[in-house]
């Protein structure tokens, strides 16, 4: 991809407020997606995500209802993800989640792995005393899966909504009544539609570049 190339998918990803309810995207395209999320970079590396990805109309229909950021483009979309990050217990230096990352996932050797969550027992201690602190923190890293999921779908010439307007205490007990949900390990963080532009974005209105950059050399 030359830079102009660059350039205009940056200008094509727009957050799209209505999709085209006819065009699905395709499996092989979606996989694509999904692994621009499981491949995005996360602090400590504890990728604590989970992407619930529903192309189910009922569901989509459900869920507009009670998210007000979403209240055309979750019915209409081709697939609804909902971001859902860890909960402060599953990401303690001594869970099983984390037990599980640093054998099944690093396969980090038996004398490296103590380093590793003595280094997050630290940070833990340090920054994220409360439960609240470690949840925003995991709730960062799922951000930037997102951002990476919605940049590539604009590669492949598809179009995107991330949805923070989620009512999430209706969107929990939509997914526990259907078994989608277990609060006891996640909590839903950011949502985001995917699929076809039915009209055309705006021009891209942002602060110039020299407002946002300083340069030191
Ligand atoms: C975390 C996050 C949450 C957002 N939530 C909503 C939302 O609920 N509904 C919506 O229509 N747009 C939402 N947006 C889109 C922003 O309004 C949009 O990115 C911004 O106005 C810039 O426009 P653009 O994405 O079209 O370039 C959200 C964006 C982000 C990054």
């Amino acid at each position: 991809m030359n830079r102009n190339e660059i350039m205009d998918v940056l200008n094509f990803r727009h957050s799209c407020k209505v999709f085209d309810d006819k065009k699905k995207i395709s499996d092989v395209d979606f996989e694509v997606i999904l692994e621009a999320g499981r491949l995005s970079p996360s602090s400590m590396g504890i990728e604590p995500w989970k992407f619930l990805v529903i192309e189910n109309q009922e569901l989509k229909n459900e869920l507009g209802a009670v998210c007000w950021g979403g209240k055309a483009q979750m019915p209409t979309c081709s697939h609804l993800v909902l971001y859902l990050s860890r909960v402060a217990k599953e990401l303690r230096f001594d869970s099983n989640y984390i037990d599980y990352l640093v054998k099944d996932v690093k396969h980090l050797p038996e004398d490296v792995a103590p380093t590793y969550k003595g280094i997050m027992k630290s940070i833990e201690e340090v920054r994220f005393k409360e439960d609240n602190d470690l949840e925003a923190y995991a709730s960062d890293q799922v951000h930037i899966a997102l951002a990476n999921m919605m940049n590539v779908a604009a590669i492949l010439g598809i179009d995107s909504c991330p949805i923070g307007g989620i009512d999430r205490k209706a969107v929990e007990k939509i997914l526990v009544d259907r078994g989608l949900l277990d609060t006891e390990e996640f909590n839903i963080t950011v949502s985001a539609a995917f699929g076809y532009r039915v009209n055309n974005p705006g021009e891209k209105l942002r602060q110039g570049i020299d407002e946002i950059v300083t340069w030191i050399k």
